[in-house]
C-alpha cells in the first residue's frame, strides 16, 4: 500500500471559477448518490450547486437558480443565516462532540429539547415533554418502531406488532424507514417491508375520488381504510398507524378536511398510537410549530428533521407524547436503542439557533398568515393553465397535476413523462420544482417575500407553457 497521500484535487480555481467538466468526471467516478440512476448520470454530468444565499443557489456554471423545493424541504429560514454557522463555530469551539448514552449529557440536547416540548401543542390533555434525538427523519422513524413495540411490550401486548401506513408515503430510506413508506420502488429493492408492516391506499383526491363524489365525504372513505385494514389484521395486533400530515414526496398530497378527525376517531377506538411523521410539515412548513395543530389530531410520536436545523446540520428527531413516555420511563429500565449522534452538542446548538430565528422572524406566522395565503391565491390561478388539471397549497407547500382532461381526471402516457419535460424547463429557467410522475410541486424557503412568490409564479407559467408547446408540437393535444 503506497504512504503517498493524495491531496484532494484543485476543483475550484477561484471562487465563482469552477471547473465544472473535471467535478463531474469526480463526481461519476467516486460518489455514489442516493435515489439517482448513476449509468444516466454520467452521460449527463452532475449539475453542481457551489453556493446558496436566501432562496437562490447558484451552479459552477454561474447560472442563479430559484429554489423552490428549500434544497430537500428543509431550508425553512433560507440559505446564508449567519447565526447558524456562528452557533456551529461557538459550540465546536466549546464541546465539538460527546456522547449522551452512560448517564451523560450536554447543555445544547437539554436546551433543544426543553425548546421543543414548550413548541409542541397540548392536544386533548396529552403532551409532549420528551425527545428522543437522532441524526434523520429515516432513524427517528426506525426509533418509532423500536418504542412502539417495546410500549406494548411493557403493557403486556406482545401481540401488537402491526403497524399502518399508506401507499405512496414516504418515512425515510433506512429498512424500517423504506418499509413504513409506501414506495413501490424502494419495496422492489431489497424484499420490503419487513414483516409486520401493512398499508393502505392514500387519501388523494385526484387518483381515487369515485365520479361525483364531493372531497368530505372521500376524505371520510379514506379515513375509513384504516377501519378495514384494523379489522383485517386484528384489532388486538395493531400496534400503531403512521402517516405525514400532507404527504410530501409522494407528490404533496393534500387530504380532505374530513380525512384526520376520522383517523383521530378510529385510532382512538382501537387504542392503536398514532404517529405523526412531520419531517416535512413541522417547523413552520404548514404555518405552525407541528402540523398536528392545523389538522386537530392528538398523536403519540411526531417524527422531525429537516427544518429543525433548516437543513445547516443533519438534526432529527422523536417527539414522544406522555402516553409513551410515561410507560417507557416507568416501566421501562434502560431502553436498548440509541446513536453515537443522539444530542450532537453541535447540531442542537445550530437547531436551537435556528428555533430562535424562526421565532424572532415569527416565520410560522409568516405563512399562516401572510404568504401562505399569498401563495394559495396566486397557486390558484394556474388551474385556468390548458395543462394544469388540480392546484393546491397548503401553508406553503404546493403541488399541481398536469393532465390531458381536467374533466375526465385523464392524465397523459407515462411513457410521455411528461413531469420529467416540466422539469427540464424549469432547469433551463432558472427554477428547481420537482416532479413526481405527473405532478409538479414545491416547498419553497418561508423567507419568501410576496415579490419572490410572484417571480416563482412567473417561472412556473413559463415552464407550464414550454411543456404545453412541446406536447402541441409532439401532436398529443389532437
Ligand atoms: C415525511 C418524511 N419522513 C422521513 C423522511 C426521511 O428523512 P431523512 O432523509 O432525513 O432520513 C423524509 C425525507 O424526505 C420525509 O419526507
Amino acid at each position: 500500500m503506497s504512504s503517498t497521500l493524495i491531496a484532494p484535487p484543485a476543483l475550484v480555481r477561484r471562487a465563482e471559477q469552477h471547473d465544472t467538466q473535471a467535478i463531474q468526471a469526480l463526481d461519476s467516478a467516486h460518489f455514489m448518490h442516493p435515489f439517482t440512476s448513476h449509468g444516466d448520470l454520467a452521460g449527463m454530468g452532475a449539475r453542481v450547486i457551489t453556493r446558496a444565499d436566501n432562496i437562490y443557489v447558484w451552479d459552477s456554471e454561474g447560472a442563479k437558480i430559484l429554489d423552490a423545493m428549500s434544497g430537500l424541504w428543509c431550508v425553512n429560514a433560507g440559505y446564508g443565516r449567519k447565526e447558524l454557522a456562528d452557533a456551529a463555530y461557538q459550540q465546536m469551539m466549546t464541546l465539538p462532540f460527546y456522547n449522551s448514552f452512560f448517564n451523560t449529557t450536554n447543555v445544547p440536547a437539554v436546551q433543544l429539547a426543553t425548546k421543543l416540548a414548550s413548541l409542541a401543542p397540548k392536544v386533548g390533555g396529552r403532551s409532549f415533554e420528551h425527545v428522543f434525538f437522532s441524526s434523520s427523519g429515516s432513524e427517528s422513524n426506525d426509533t418509532n418502531v423500536r418504542m412502539v413495540r417495546r410500549y406494548w411490550d411493557l403493557l403486556g401486548q406482545p401481540q401488537r406488532k402491526v403497524i399502518i401506513s399508506r401507499h405512496n408515503a414516504y418515512h425515510g430510506s433506512t429498512m424500517a424507514g423504506a418499509s413504513l413508506g409506501g414506495m413501490s420502488g424502494m419495496h422492489a429493492q431489497g424484499d420490503l417491508p419487513i414483516p409486520n408492516i401493512t398499508h393502505i391506499e392514500q387519501p388523494h383526491f385526484w387518483d381515487h375520488a369515485l365520479p361525483g363524489e364531493n372531497a368530505a365525504d372521500f376524505g371520510l372513505r379514506a379515513a375509513r381504510w384504516l377501519e378495514e385494514k384494523i379489522l383485517e389484521v386484528g384489532a388486538d395486533k395493531v400496534a400503531a398507524f403512521i402517516a405525514e400530515p400532507v404527504q410530501g414526496a409522494g407528490g404533496v398530497i393534500i387530504p380532505p378536511a374530513t380525512y384526520w378527525p376520522e383517523i383521530q376517531r378510529i385510532v382512538d377506538r382501537y387504542g392503536i398510537l398514532l404517529i405523526s411523521d412531520e419531517v416535512i410539515c413541522a417547523f413552520g412548513r404548514l404555518g405552525h410549530w407541528f402540523a398536528y395543530e392545523k389538522f386537530g389530531y392528538r398523536p403519540d410520536l411526531i417524527t422531525f428533521a429537516k427544518g429543525v436545523t433548516s437543513g445547516y446540520i443533519p438534526l432529527g428527531g422523536v417527539m414522544v407524547g406522555d402516553r409513551v413516555a410515561k410507560v417507557l420511563i416507568e416501566q421501562g429500565g434502560e431502553f436498548n436503542h440509541g446513536y453515537t449522534y443522539s444530542g450532537h452538542p453541535v447540531a442542537c446548538a445550530v437547531a436551537l439557533a435556528n428555533l430562535e430565528l424562526m421565532e424572532r422572524e415569527n416565520l410560522p406566522g409568516h405563512v399562516k398568515e401572510d404568504i401562505g395565503p399569498y401563495l394559495a391565491d396566486r397557486f390558484a390561478e394556474l388551474n385556468d393553465h390548458p395543462l394544469v388539471g388540480a392546484a393546491e397549497t397548503c401553508g406553503f407547500v404546493a403541488g399541481l397535476v398536469i393532465a390531458k382532461n381536467k374533466a375526465t381526471r385523464e392524465m397523459f402516457d407515462p411513457a410521455l413523462g411528461v413531469g420529467m419535460i416540466c422539469r427540464g424547463h424549469c432547469f433551463k429557467n432558472g427554477l428547481i420544482m420537482r416532479a413526481v410522475g405527473d405532478r409538479m410541486i414545491i416547498a419553497p424557503p418561508l423567507v419568501m417575500t410576496r415579490e419572490q412568490i410572484d417571480e416563482m409564479m412567473g417561472l412556473i407559467r413559463l415552464c407550464l407553457d414550454a411543456t404545453l408547446d412541446d406536447l402541441r408540437v409532439a401532436g398529443e393535444l389532437g
